[in-house]
C-alpha cells in the first residue's frame, strides 16, 4: 500500500472516531439536562414539603459494545443512524423514590415540562411483569443545543421505590445471562418476593401518610 493510501485510511478512521464521539456526546448532554431537571425538582420539593422524595438517581450511557449486541439481536443494520432509530435506551436514568406516590408525583412534574416530549410510558406498577417486576418507565426526548442546531435526544427514565429497586437489582443478578427456562417453582418464589416488596411499599406509604396527618394536625 502506498503512503497516500495509508494517510487516506487514517483520515477516514479519524473522521469515523469523531463521528462516534459526537454521537455519544449528545446523549451525555441529554443525561446532564435530565439530571439538572431532577435535581431542581428534588430541591424545590424538599423546600415545600420538608422531605426528600428522591433517594438517589443513577444515570448511564450504554456501551458501544452493548449497543452493537442489541442491534445484532434485533436484526438491525449496524450504523449510527440505526442505533439512533432502534435503541431507545442509549441514555438511561434511574430515579429511586421513597414512596409509590412519589413516583407518580415526579413523573407528573416531568410531564408538565413543555420542552420534554413524552414518547412512551410503561406503567409496570399498575401492570407488573409476570415475573413481578415493577417500575414506571418513560421514554422522553430532551432538546440538546449543539453548535449546528438543536436535536431531540431520547432518554429512558425508570422510576421506582427502594423496594422495587432492591428486587430488580437482585433479580438481575440472579438471572442475568441465565438462558435456560427457569423452573416454575423458582418463578413463583420470585413473584412472591416481588409481592412482599410491594406489601412493604404499601405499609411504609401508609405509615408516612398517617404521620404526615398527625404532623399537620399538630401544626394547625
Ligand atoms: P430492553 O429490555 O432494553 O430491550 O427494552 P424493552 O423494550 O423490553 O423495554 P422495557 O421498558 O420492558 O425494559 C427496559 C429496561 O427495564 C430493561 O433494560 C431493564 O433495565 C428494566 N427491566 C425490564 N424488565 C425487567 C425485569 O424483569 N427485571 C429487571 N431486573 N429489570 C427489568
Ligand atoms: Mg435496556
Amino acid at each position: 500500500m502506498n503512503s497516500q493510501n495509508q494517510i487516506d485510511q487514517l483520515e477516514q478512521l479519524k473522521h469515523f472516531k469523531n463521528k462516534i464521539t459526537r454521537f455519544l456526546m449528545v446523549y451525555k448532554f441529554a443525561l446532564d439536562e435530565m439530571e439538572t431537571k431532577i435535581e431542581i425538582l428534588k430541591e424545590e420539593f424538599h423546600l415545600l414539603h420538608d422531605y426528600n422524595p428522591i433517594e438517589h438517581t443513577k444515570s448511564r450511557l450504554k456501551s458501544p459494545e452493548s449497543m452493537m449486541n442489541k442491534l445484532f439481536r434485533k436484526g438491525c443494520e449496524l450504523s449510527l443512524d440505526s442505533m439512533k432509530r432502534n435503541i431507545k435506551d442509549i441514555a438511561g436514568i434511574r430515579i429511586t423514590c421513597s414512596f409509590i406516590s412519589d413516583i407518580y408525583r415526579i413523573s407528573d412534574m416531568l410531564r408538565r415540562q413543555h420542552d420534554l416530549r413524552i414518547i412512551e410510558t410503561k406503567d409496570y406498577i399498575k401492570h407488573p411483569k409476570p415475573n413481578g417486576y415493577q417500575s414506571l418507565h418513560m421514554l422522553v426526548e430532551v432538546p440538546v443545543y449543539m453548535s449546528d442546531g438543536m436535536e431531540h435526544v431520547c432518554v429512558e427514565i425508570q422510576i421506582r421505590t427502594i423496594a422495587m429497586d432492591f428486587w430488580a437489582s437482585l433479580e438481575h443478578k440472579i438471572f442475568y445471562k441465565y438462558n435456560a427456562a427457569v423452573p416454575q417453582h423458582l418463578l413463583e418464589e420470585l413473584k412472591s418476593a416481588a409481592d412482599s416488596a410491594n406489601a412493604l411499599d404499601k405499609q411504609m406509604e401508609q405509615l408516612h401518610r398517617e404521620i404526615s396527618e398527625i404532623k399537620e394536625a399538630n401544626a394547625a
